[in-house]
Order: structure tokens, then sequence, then C-alpha cells
């Protein structure tokens, strides 16, 4: 009806643009985002992506300005009847508030006119499957990612959860409301664990087309697989079951930035770290940020030019016809200074990829092995989670996990 004719009016449309997008992204509105009281919000703030569909959103869209993981576990008591209806609210809730409507239990339900581009994502963990009811079986690789004690620092407050909730849109207030709205409506059924709280550049600020910087400084984001052309390194296809044909795998790595002694490094060692340049995010072997590293290329006395220790070689997809790519969507979380620390700053990590021991354990691996920039960062937690496919209309997310 109306609705739905208003709300196609304003889709944002999807898939957006791959990660890499900056100021130029789906919204396109750069500086024009004037609200009008007698229009409603301004551009930026009216911009709405489906909630229905074969995918959940969140994850091949252009990467909002403000992002939230939410890390809960269901109650003690908690079976299979408890999750579905945990899931039928959310799913409710989901849809209105990505929509632009106040949800049944909204009571500001005025702020949810801003939708500001949410989306929301949800995601279960491996103790989903303990529950009785269950009756989908539990994904071989749903489990925590194997340590790495070479680099890892994991704290417990950081843990894997039952379920995650990622909420993500171009304004904080639309994050925030939608994060109320979902937990109030959760709390008899999920006790929340914890709140990581991200962001990136504000849409229309960064270099058009420049991937957003990170808080080393350095061009972060630009290899990442584009939506629409690499839709198997991330959608989940034919072999997944039902519930998760069309979704994919989350892996959320919350990884501690040492500004001070990256204070310490020079721009040599840096960019011999990285093997890109700091000011333009260029290869050392290149002059754009999207120019094709070259491998090859030796310097004066013989040594590769891209080291054989940095981070990109060590990231990158083996050689020999790797299949290990995957699509990552980063955010930066700062909690501030404190008495002890002048930052307590990092990446919240975050990588989706249809087959997660295949695409991304060997490359994890690899950068464990050996990473220049290990000697910068450390995984403070680590938490991974199956994210099922998208719902159509009278659906509820999940569904496919009970009967
Ligand atoms: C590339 C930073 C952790 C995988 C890059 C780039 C930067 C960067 C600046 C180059 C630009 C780009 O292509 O995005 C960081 C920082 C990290 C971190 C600061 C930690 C705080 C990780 C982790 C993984 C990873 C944990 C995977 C397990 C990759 C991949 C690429 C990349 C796959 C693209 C490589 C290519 O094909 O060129 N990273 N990264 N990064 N990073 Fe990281």
């Amino acid at each position: 009806g109306g609705l739905a004719g208003h709300q196609a009016a304003h889709a944002e449309g999807s898939p957006a643009r791959p990660a890499s997008s900056g100021a130029t992204g789906a919204t396109g509105t750069g500086t024009s985002a004037t609200a009008d009281a007698t229009t409603g919000p301004g551009a930026l703030g009216r911009a709405r992506r489906p909630f229905y569909g074969t995918h959940q959103g969140g994850v091949f869209d252009r990467p909002q300005a403000h992002g939230v993981w939410l890390g809960l576990d269901l109650v003690e008591e908690a079976d299979a009847s408890t999750l579905r209806r945990l899931f039928t609210i959310w799913t409710d809730d989901a849809a209105a508030l990505m929509s632009g409507r106040g949800p049944l239990a909204d009571t500001e339900p005025e702020m949810a006119a801003v939708t500001a581009g949410l989306t929301i994502t949800f995601g279960v963990g491996p103790g989903v499957f303990d529950l009785t009811g269950i009756t989908a079986d539990r994904p071989g690789w749903l489990r925590p990612l194997p340590a790495f004690p070479s680099i890892d620092q994991l704290e417990e407050r950081w843990r894997g959860t039952d379920l995650v909730v990622q909420i993500c849109a171009d304004s904080p207030l639309t994050v925030a409301h939608a994060q109320w709205v979902l937990l109030k409506d959760a709390r008899s059924l999920a006790r929340i664990v914890w709140c990581q709280k991200g962001f990136r550049e504000a849409v229309g600020t960064e270099v058009p087309g420049r991937s957003m910087r990170n808080l080393f400084g350095q061009v972060d984001g630009t290899v990442n697989p584009a939506a629409g052309q690499d839709d198997p390194v991330v959608w989940m296809c034919a072999s997944a079951p039902d519930w998760l044909r069309g979704g994919t795998s989350m892996v959320l790595r919350r990884i501690a930035m040492n500004l001070s002694t990256w204070e310490q490094a020079d721009s040599v060692s840096r960019e011999l770290a990285l093997g890109r340049t700091q000011a333009t995010g260029a290869p050392l072997t290149g002059q754009v940020e999207h120019d094709v590293p070259d491998l090859q290329a030796t310097d004066a006395i013989g040594l590769p030019v891209i080291d054989t220790f940095s981070h990109v070689r060590r990231s990158m997809p083996h050689e020999h016809g790797g299949v290990d790519r995957f699509l990552r969507r980063p955010y930066t979380y700062d909690e501030g200074p404190s008495a002890h620390a002048l930052s307590d700053a990092g990446l919240l990590f975050v990588a989706f990829q249809a087959d997660l021991e295949r695409q991304f354990l060997p490359v994890q691996r690899r950068l464990a092995e050996a990473d220049r920039l290990n000697a910068w960062t450390t995984p403070v937690g680590s938490a991974v989670y199956a994210i099922p496919r998208g719902v159509r209309e009278g659906e509820v997310l999940a569904e496919g996990l009970w009967r």
C-alpha cells in the first residue's frame, strides 16, 4: 500500500558499493542533507536499506559511519522456544526500525524516523546448538578460532557469546535507539555480555573514492571483494542448510593498536611493515591506492620492495590460486584515555566469508606466524558467529534452527 510505496521511494539501494567507498557512498548526498521540518529528515537521515531479502543487511553493503556489536547469552533455562520467541520479536523490531517505523514497544517512535541507512544483522554462536529442541546441526566451523599463542592476549570479557547483534547506521543516535529497543525487548530472554562500539569516517568527509584511515593513519580497506562481482566469497550457497543458504560466517576480533609504540616508528619502518605508503595507501611499488602490488620488484640491493613479512604480502591470497579471500568490514574503536594510558584504541576487525576454514583461517595463520604489524597490534577479543540468510515477509530470522 501507501507505506510500501513510500519505503521504495526512499530505499537506499542494495547491494551498495564495496567497503572502499568513502564520500561517494550509496546515499551520494554530500553536503546537501539539509533537514526540512515539513518534509522530515534530511536525505542522509531518511536513507533506507531493505530488511527483507535473500541476505541480511550490514554485510556486503557500504559500511555506515557508526556501528555497535552486542554480545548476548540466552538466559540459563533457555531452550529452542526461547530462541524462537526472541527471534520473532527481533525480526519484527528490525523490520520496523529499518523501515523508519517505531516497533510496537518503542516508547520513542519519533526517533525511528531517522533510519540513516540502518542495518541490523543477527548472528548465532556455537552455544545455541546445545539448546534442547534445536533441530539444525551445528556447522563444523562454528566454534572459537584456534588459539594463536604468538599474538593473542584474549580477555574473557570479549569472549564469544550465544548471539550477536550488529547495528550500523550513519547516525550514532539511530544506532543508540535501535540498540535500546532491541535490548529491552530481549531482556527476559537474553543477557548482555559485552557491547563493542566502533566508527569509521563520517559520510562525505574522506577523499572521494579513498578507503577509510585507521588510527595508525593507514588507508585501510583497499583490497576487498565487491558486491555483485564476488558474491560467492561471502554468501553460502547450495551446499549450505536452508537457514544458512544466503547467509555467511562472521569473525569478530577486537585488536588493540598501540598508538604509543607506533608513534616511535619512523615512516620507513611503518611502510615496510605494511607494504603500502602511509600517504595514499598505494603499494610500495605503485603510485595510487588501487595500483596492483608488484611482488617481484626488488630494490637496489636485491631485496623485495614489498617485504616478505609485510602485512599485505602475508595477508594476500596465496600465490598458488588461493581461495583465501574474504570481506573485511572493520570499524575503529576508541575507548579514550585513562589514568593508565593515553589511549585504548584499535580495530573491531569484522570479516565475512562463505567458508571460514578455507578462506579466513589460512590468512589468520600466516599473519600470526609472521607479520611485521604484529609488533604494534594485539588481539584481545575473538568470536565466531553464523549469520543466517535473510527473510521474506512472514518468516522469522533463523527459523530453520528449530521446528
Ligand atoms: C590489508 C591494516 C588486521 C587481513 C590491510 C591494509 C591495512 C591493514 C592498512 C592495506 C590496505 C587494504 O587493502 O585494506 C590492518 C590492521 C590490523 C589488521 C591495522 C589490525 C589492527 C588484519 C587481520 C586480517 C587482515 C587480523 C586477517 C586475519 C588483511 C587482508 C588485506 C589486508 C586480507 C588485503 C591484502 C591484499 O590482498 O592486498 N590491513 N589489518 N588484517 N589485511 Fe589487514
